[in-house]
């Protein structure tokens, strides 16, 4: 079977090599699109795949259709709101994500933003520290965890809101639960997102949430873009001016935020979370792995579009 590495953005080379030795002595073949700049390079590349792996790669009806040959794509990480899941199962095609395998990566970053926040982007000024302020965490699923374990080794208090995680497992964790969304806000001056961008969530967390957050609230976004309301950032931001936003991407509107807020914000020029040699390894290989299960085996474990 032929299984193609498709990644715009690529996994270190350390990575490549360790995925080709999983789909090679499985008998497999490996084919590499890395840094491409056009759709059509992919659309060329998926006409003879069996497999895909992919990382934030679009996986639209116009790649489903051009990949004849297709049985399986694998995103490369937890968030799979870049794979047309419905167009995938139309054609046949299983969808999987590998829950887990990049999250210390991604709860690394937002502890790391937060300091480089804290401290004024290190420009020699007075800065406040972590130890003894709130940390509320939207969503606690595998990164969600995570920040919370690395926060609690700064000293903060960790708190969480997850409608779909039982309030007990989370408290085994000494992390205090809110039953609401806007309790977690109230209460918190940080608050790390980890919500997945879907039809539910895009553009929810808006400016009557957000205004709730107490003096030097900060909002810590390593989830998705999409699921902030710009507009209502922007007009929070303009009226207090202790309000932060950091972001594992730039938003549509980053101009706006270096002409209006300069020293308030913090944006990656590209998804940064997963970007470690550790992360890039422990998800690509796992994708690999997966693939090369499901030919053997036809396993559908981690499948994300039944
Ligand atoms: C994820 O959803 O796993 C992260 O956002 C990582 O995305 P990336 O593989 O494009 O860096």
């Amino acid at each position: 079977m032929k299984i193609l590495v498709a990644t715009d953005k690529p996994f270190a080379a350390e990575a490549v090599s360790l995925i080709r030795e999983v789909v090679e002595k499985s008998g497999n073949e490996l084919a590499l699109l890395e840094k491409y700049t056009e759709k059509q390079q992919l659309l060329d590349a998926v006409a003879d795949a069996n497999a895909i792996i992919v990382r934030s790669d679009i996986i639209d009806q116009d790649v489903v259709n051009a990949a004849k040959e297709l049985k399986i794509v694998v995103r490369a990480g937890a968030g799979f709101d870049n794979l047309d899941c419905a167009a995938l199962k139309e054609a046949g095609v299983v969808a999987m994500n590998t829950p887990g395998q990049n999250s210390n990566a991604v709860a690394e970053l937002a502890l790391g933003m937060m300091v480089f926040q804290a401290r004024n982007h290190y420009n020699g000024t007075s800065g406040s520290e972590l130890k003894g302020k709130k940390i509320g965490i939207h969503a606690y699923g595998n990164v969600g965890r995570l920040v919370g374990v690395i926060a609690k080794g700064f000293g903060m208090e960790v708190c969480a809101f997850d409608p779909f995680v039982d309030k007990a497992t989370i408290e085994k964790d000494g992390v205090t639960v809110f039953d609401t969304v806007e309790e977690l806000y109230s209460n918190c001056q940080y608050v790390s997102l980890h919500i997945p961008a879907n039809d539910k969530t895009k553009k929810s967390i808006n400016y009557d949430l957000l205004s709730k957050m107490p003096k030097g609230g900060t909002l810590v976004n390593t989830a998705r873009k999409e699921v902030i309301c710009e507009e209502g950032m922007v007009k929070l931001m303009e009226e207090r001016a202790d309000f932060r936003y950091l972001s594992d991407i730039a938003p549509a509107n980053a101009d706006e935020f270096a002409a209006k807020f300069a020293g308030r914000f913090f944006f990656t020029p590209k998804k940064m979370g997963a970007q470690t040699a550790e992360a890039n390894i422990n998800a690509g290989v796992a994708a690999a792995e997966q693939i090369v299960k499901f030919f053997a085996t036809g396993d559908e474990t981690f499948r994300v579009n039944k």
